[in-house]
């Protein structure tokens, strides 16, 4: 059956008959917000490359949580910015670190709300890489049970989710064995495990302080060019026991996420990155494109490709959108 008895645009004639064949729905429930947490009381300080976003103290991410919660936000991903780093970035682990104290104070003042941290040492490391060294060479074997560590101070501390985002070799599994060990064989585990060695995460960098003092993560992180390594990944995070697999960045990977759809069951997140979200601000401040509909576009493909829920900056701002 061709035209004329065929006309794709009768389902189109209306926004009501448009929602009825809708392929795909976005809901707040849908979205992460993530969490800069930094040192005092009251800060509530913007980054600049990322408008929208703030660094907030423990008492004032709270106060966000709470306001994310209610506009319908069932999760937040917290990254801590630690006062002093070193060598082994020992703030990872510490159990009265950043990001076990705002753990403990959002599970305290918001049970329901679903706190995932992120299990790196980037942000504690004075040189700025995701596990120790050796020279200039980032460690695999040795990370593993730093990370591990960490992934157990944040599950004490009341994290709900933990999730790898340093991309060594093994560490699922060291961290499930850890987590299993001392009693969390309940927390489950968000694996990062198609994060690409991206020029997409730069904001993120300005807002982490994670930026690497000497080269780059290219020796540990997925290289961009690549998409059966992708499931090759995937399949072994999964064998190590992960829980939920993420794509990271998300934009310009729906490939990899749309691969990682069809070939696997589980749960299956999207990041949205920092450089991802920037853009689209840059571009819509210059009055080149209509910020919001972009934005919302941009997380429908995220969606479409396969997403079951997306990290995202604009969780809290599309959450209003949608409300
Ligand atoms: C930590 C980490 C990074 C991001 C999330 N976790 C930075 C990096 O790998 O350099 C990037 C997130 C973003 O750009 O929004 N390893």
């Amino acid at each position: 059956m061709t035209f004329p008895i065929q006309r794709m645009r009768r389902m189109r004639r209306s926004e009501n008959l448009r929602q009825l064949v809708s392929e795909t729905q976005l809901s707040p429930k849908d979205l992460v917000q993530p969490l800069f947490i930094v040192e005092g009381e009251g800060v509530c300080e913007p980054v600049v490359s990322m408008p929208g976003v703030s660094r907030y103290s423990v008492d004032c991410a709270v106060d966000e949580a709470q306001r994310l919660f209610d506009l319908g936000i069932l999760g937040v991903i917290l990254f801590g910015i630690p006062k002093e780093k070193d060598a082994v970035g020992s703030g990872a682990d510490a159990q009265d670190g950043i990001v076990q104290r705002a753990a403990s104070a959002l599970k305290a003042s918001l049970p329901d709300l679903i706190v995932m941290t992120d299990v790196c040492l980037c942000e504690y490391t004075d040189h700025g890489h995701c596990g120790v060294l050796d020279g200039e060479e980032v460690l695999n074997d040795e990370t593993l049970e730093r990370l591990a560590s960490t992934a157990v101070s944040h599950a004490r501390a009341g994290a709900d989710i933990v999730a790898p985002s340093d991309m060594m070799d093994g560490r699922v599994a060291a961290i499930r064995k850890a987590l299993d060990d001392n009693g969390f064989e309940l927390i489950p585990i968000l694996s990062y495990a198609a994060k690409y060695a991206s020029g997409f995460y730069g904001p993120f960098r300005d807002a982490a302080e994670s930026t690497p003092s000497f080269g780059d993560r290219r020796s540990y992180q997925m290289d961009p060019p690549n998409r059966r390594e992708a499931i090759s990944e995937m399949c072994l995070d999964l064998e190590e026991g992960a829980d939920m697999l993420m794509v990271k960045p998300a934009v310009a990977y729906l490939d990899i996420l749309s691969d990682a759809r069809e070939a696997f069951d589980v749960p299956l997140a999207a990041y949205h990155v920092s450089g991802e979200y920037a853009m689209v601000h840059a571009a819509a401040e210059r009055g080149w494109i209509d910020g919001d509909r972009v934005m919302l576009e941009t997380l429908i493909s995220i969606k479409r490709a396969g997403a079951d829920f997306i990290i995202t900056y604009a969780a809290g701002a599309i959450a209003e959108k949608l409300a």
